[in-house]
């Protein structure tokens, strides 16, 4: 007999929806009901035409097979905690703005007011599961908070279960994970509750990819992992200003260590910096629970890849203007993606945002192209990223298009932003056609072909790390450098 016949996720977000959906479908016998406070949110997971509100590549066929079935979205919390015997706790937990920690630690705001919920619902007992990134021993406090407020007969175990999709294949990343974490106190009754979810998982995940460890453990993989993966991209960015400086090809670098099998050909990909909702909250989360420890060295060591993402988007932007001879008021550059990832609609920490800020402050004119970032997500984006500026002065700089091709037209400089496969096989030709000449591309994400494009015409700077020779147009280049005489060598 399952121990868990009905299951409760508390967030329907990037996390809580996948997942669960993916856990409906392959275990048709659990009831599984996603709750969240967000009214339109919900109302889009029930929508009739499967508009869900989040976009993620096969996603919609599994909620097309399990909605109604047994997978239900719902804002009644209260009755999702009630009937569950299983709840996973999904809400975000953004970098603190404000009080102490800001900037670094995370806000457990959601978390808590999730379980005082739980508390004050729950007539039963339940096993609790953090899905969300939390940092070390949040276990503790939501224990402190289900043990201070519970009713009599219901008992709460607490499990760690943190998550390892990525958005744009996540369907794909939960269909087959490399492995499930789980964490649980090492305590009879902590076994049991992580046997009852090992159960759940072994219905399509093979036996030796679940993996049970401690409770502190399984928090901190989950920060370890996100900070090593974030460490390959830092390290291969700060590879690339080498290369730029030297000549040297980033792509031939990457590839020859790669081949390394100590070292591995993932995450190896020079960009103009990674974004996301996870990396960069997770390792100032590391860097708040060094801190807290007195472990400085540790703080400052994992900080640093921080300071290199937030260089590298510097030193891109910069670039460009440099490129553009030292000035691009009043100059249109077209940015292709806005998304911080290609196969997703998610903009959370986006280096398309930063370089779009920067180009502002230089006074540019703006053209934005994404094929999923819905407009308004932009403007939200870009009215946080400069408070001081209105919405309506933003507008008057920045265009929100509708195709590449239209954010292109008499635009002076291309920037690859998100490495969406689309912006692969656009009609160079005719975006050439519409440019102002000389037409400048930066590919902040090595995906286009750069000799084609220099066969059209093209100025291509591959604006990480691509020494000149590979790059840019050399000659023409030194000489305009050198006659504006900035010395820098591209
Ligand atoms: C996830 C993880 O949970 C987070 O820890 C990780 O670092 C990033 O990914 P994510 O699913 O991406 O978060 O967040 P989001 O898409 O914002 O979804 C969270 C949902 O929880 C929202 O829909 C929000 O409305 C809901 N929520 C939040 C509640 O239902 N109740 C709350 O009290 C708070
Ligand atoms: C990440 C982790 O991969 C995942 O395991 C965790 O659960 C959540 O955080 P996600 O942020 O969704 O997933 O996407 P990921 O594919 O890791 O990309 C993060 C950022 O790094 C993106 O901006 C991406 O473009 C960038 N990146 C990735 C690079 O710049 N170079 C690379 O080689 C790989």
């Amino acid at each position: 007999m399952p121990r868990v016949k009905q299951i409760c996720c508390i967030g329907a977000g990037y996390v809580g929806g996948p997942t669960c959906a993916v856990i409906a479908l392959k275990c048709p016998h659990i009831r599984v009901t996603i709750v969240d406070l967000n009214q339109a949110r919900i109302d889009a997971w029930n929508s009739p035409d499967f508009n869900l509100p989040i976009y993620e590549p096969g996603l919609d066929d599994v909620v097309r097979k399990a909605r109604g079935r047994n997978l239900f979205f719902s804002t009644d919390v209260d009755k999702g905690i009630q009937d569950a015997d299983l709840i996973f706790v999904s809400v975000n937990t953004p970098t603190k703005k404000s009080g102490v920690g800001a900037g670094f630690a995370a806000d457990l705001n959601y978390v808590e007011l999730a379980t005082r919920r739980i508390a004050a619902t729950a007539t039963s007992s339940k096993i609790v599961v953090e899905k969300s990134t939390v940092p070390c021993r949040t276990a503790e406090s939501m224990r402190t908070i289900l043990d201070a407020n519970s009713k009599p007969n219901a008992r709460f175990d607490i499990l760690s279960n943190p998550e390892f999709l990525a958005e744009g294949t996540a369907i794909d990343d939960l269909f087959a994970p490399d492995r499930v974490l789980i964490g649980s106190l090492q305590t009879p009754e902590g076994k049991e509750a992580c046997e009852a979810l090992c159960e759940v998982y072994r219905n399509w995940v093979p036996k030796e990819r679940i993996l049970t460890v401690g409770l502190w453990s399984s928090e901190l993989s989950k920060l370890a992992a996100n900070a090593m993966l974030a460490q390959r991209i830092s390290s291969i960015n700060a590879l690339s200003a080498i290369c730029e400086a030297t000549g040297a090809n980033i792509a031939e670098v990457a590839h020859s260590i790669g081949q390394d099998s100590r070292i591995g050909p993932k995450f190896l990909r020079a960009s103009v910096g990674f974004g996301g909702s996870c990396f960069q909250k997770d390792i100032l989360n590391l860097v708040y629970l060094s801190e807290s420890l007195n472990l400085k060295e540790v703080a400052e060591y994992w900080k640093q890849v921080v300071t290199m993402n937030e260089y590298q988007k510097r030193r891109f932007s910069k670039r460009v203007v440099d490129t553009l001879f030292n000035t691009i008021t009043g100059k249109r550059i077209a940015v292709l993606g806005f998304a911080f990832k290609a196969d997703t609609g998610d903009t959370r920490e986006s280096a398309a945002i930063t370089l779009i800020r920067d180009f502002q402050e230089e006074k540019a004119l703006v053209n934005i192209y994404d094929p999923q970032v819905k407009q308004d997500q932009i403007w939200a984006d870009l009215n946080e990223a400069s408070p001081d500026v209105s919405l309506a002065t933003i507008k008057r700089q920045v265009f929100v298009c509708s195709s590449a091709l239209e954010a292109c037209k008499n635009a002076e400089a291309v920037v690859i932003a998100t490495e969406w496969a689309e912006f692969k096989t656009i009609d160079w030709q005719a975006v050439y056609a519409g440019m102002n000449k000389p037409a400048f591309v930066f590919d902040g994400r090595l995906l286009v072909d750069a000799d084609k494009l220099r066969s059209i015409g093209f100025k291509v700077g591959l604006g990480s790390g691509v020494c000149p020779d590979n790059g840019y147009d050399t000659n023409a280049y030194s000489v305009q450098v050198t006659v504006i005489g900035r010395g820098e060598r591209l």
